[in-house]
């Protein structure tokens, strides 16, 4: 590292510093590391990413094909294990959690959005986002209630009976987004969420993620190379050689 892009990284630590004292911290992560061995070959993608996700925030994480972005949201998820370092989620760190208490931890405080949407094609839109809260508790009313709600922040109430091959690309992708708020999660992960759509459909997810942030308070952690979508969150965190390069903030009310 040269001494200019020190200084900036200094700089940057201590903006983060400042900012920490009147944010509320949803997730710390610290030294953070992710080795996979492939054929005895030790593959060491995260290298002791540092790093604290502030409430509220929508953070945006970008890098190059297979720079870790998927590697590191599975291990914030809980879905992949780290080989060093922790995660701490409102206070509770997830690594070393038993099966149950993450999945637990991954069903009521977390909601995925994938580039891939995944909805089942033969339950329409209301079904759809019904069904990871009748897992959770089987109140059909409630249910119900709480998809039609979603269904219509992400402008879909008038879709509520159609099924996904009765909707566009785009707008499955909005009944995936009110599936991953059916319970209520704190926070969002989303991986390459417009990955799969036109320039006009990824404006309309945009638009409503930071509707949805604002609306419920959510902290989002958005994996795009869609630099358009990475530049516009309130700070962009840019992977490579197995670590945050930057920690650039971008605090719209500063
Ligand atoms: N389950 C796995 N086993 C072995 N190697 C993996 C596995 N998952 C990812 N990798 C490797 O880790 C690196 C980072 O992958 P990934 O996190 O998917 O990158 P990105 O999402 O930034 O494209 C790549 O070299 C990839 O081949
Ligand atoms: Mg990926």
């Amino acid at each position: 590292m040269n001494k200019e892009t020190q200084a900036q990284e200094t700089q940057a630590q201590e903006t983060q510093n400042d900012k920490s004292s009147s944010k509320d911290v949803t997730v710390k992560i610290s030294n953070l590391h992710k080795v996979y061995s492939r054929d005895k070959l030790a593959v060491h993608v995260l290298k002791g990413i540092d790093v604290d996700i502030y409430r509220g925030t929508i953070v945006s994480v970008t890098g190059e094909s297979g720079s870790g972005k998927s590697t590191f949201l599975n291990l914030v998820g809980g879905l992949d294990v780290p080989s060093r370092g922790s995660i701490v989620v409102n206070g509770v760190n997830i690594v070393g959690l038993d099966d149950n208490s993450l999945s637990r931890f991954r069903n009521t405080q977390l909601g995925f959005i994938f580039q891939f949407h995944y909805l089942l094609p033969d339950f329409t839109a209301l079904e759809n986002v019904m069904l990871p809260y009748l897992k959770m508790k089987y109140d059909k009313s409630e249910g119900e209630k709480r998809a039609t709600k979603l269904l219509n922040d992400v402008g879909l109430g008038k879709r509520l009976h159609h099924k996904p091959s009765e909707m566009s690309g785009g707008e499955q992708q909005r009944v995936a987004i009110a599936r991953a708020l059916v319970n209520n999660p704190q926070i969002v992960l989303a991986d390459e969420p417009t990955g799969n759509l036109d320039e006009d459909n990824s404006d309309m997810i945009k638009k409503i993620l930071w509707e949805l942030r604002d609306r419920y308070n959510l902290t989002v952690l958005l994996v795009t190379h869609d630099l358009n979508l990475a530049t516009q969150a309130d700070r962009m965190l840019k992977l490579k050689h197995g670590t945050f390069m930057n920690k650039t903030e971008y605090f719209k009310n500063d």
